[in-house]
């Protein structure tokens, strides 16, 4: 079972984008594919049609300290895919999680050992450096980091940058970057040679690098997300004859997978 976690403390920069089609196309290979909502907004929840109320969540899994639930019984099964609902009640965790000489970072990473029949976890995280990205960050195998090719869309990866080094440091040594993805992509808009010097040096200082493919910018994208579905599934669906975001999502799975092997 391999472990991505879709990662960037700027909000709005296409993380749950990057999740939810992600998940999609991993399905669609055949692969069975468990997509975690770690952020209280519950965009991915909403996305994949999942409820979050009279159901168990992400926050029966790791925040009920009392009844604490198998992470097999709080998966819903929608027509979208398999899912780990989010819950409003996320914004607890911060306080929830007792400090308990390191365990609380531990929580998702032991529930997730319980997971059994999948092959592929995709975790969407929430815009913040808290308690509940280090959960998904120590669960992980990998980390890929959606970034917009404009000159704020590599800001505060510093942050995230010092994040991912104390995990590795002190908590899980495998974690690898697996690349920053550039999303949002304008074709028309070529990229300035300031950019692209820009994303490069983001990359070297992350010792990653920038996937080839980027994801470009397609109004059907948002389309999709209202009808709450993915642009992939749709594409794949024949609901849509063409789709520059949908072909580019399968195009990056199917990078991010070879860079695997
Ligand atoms: N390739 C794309 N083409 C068009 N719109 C896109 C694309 N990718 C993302 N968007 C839009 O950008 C907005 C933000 O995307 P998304 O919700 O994925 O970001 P996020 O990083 O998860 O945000 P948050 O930090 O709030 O969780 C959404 O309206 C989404 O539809
Ligand atoms: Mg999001």
């Amino acid at each position: 079972m391999k472990i991505y976690c879709i990662a960037n403390q700027k909000g709005g920069i296409g993380k749950t984008t990057t999740a939810t089609n992600l998940a999609s196309v991993l399905a669609h290979k055949g692969f069975k594919t468990l997509l975690i909502d770690a952020d209280k907004q519950c965009n991915s929840t909403d996305t994949f049609r999942a409820k979050t109320k009279d159901t168990a969540t992400l926050y029966d899994v790791i925040l009920d300290y009392d009844h604490p639930l198998d992470i097999n019984e709080a998966i819903q099964h929608t027509l979208i895919g398999d899912i780990v609902a989010a819950d409003p009640l996320l914004k607890g965790a911060e306080s929830i999680l007792r400090n308990d000489a390191g365990e609380e970072y531990f929580r998702l990473k032991d529930a997730l050992e319980k997971l059994t029949g999948y092959d592929y976890v995709v975790i969407d995280t929430a815009p913040a450096d808290d308690k509940l990205l280090k959960n998904c960050l120590i669960a992980a195998d990998e980390v890929v980091v959606p970034i917009t090719a404009d000159r704020y869309g590599v800001q505060g990866l510093a942050d995230l940058h010092r994040t991912i080094q104390q995990v590795q440091k002190r908590s899980n040594p495998g974690l690898k970057i697996a690349g920053l993805l550039m999303v949002k992509y304008k074709e028309r808009l070529k990229l300035t040679q300031e950019t692209e010097y820009v994303l490069k040096q983001a990359a070297f200082k992350l010792q990653t690098k920038v996937f080839d493919t980027k994801i470009r910018e397609s109004t059907g994208t948002q389309m999709a997300q209202a009808e709450r579905t993915t642009v992939v599934k749709k594409y794949y669906a024949n609901e849509i004859r063409k789709s520059t975001t949908a072909e580019d999502y399968i195009r990056f799975t199917e990078e991010l997978l070879r860079g695997d092997k």
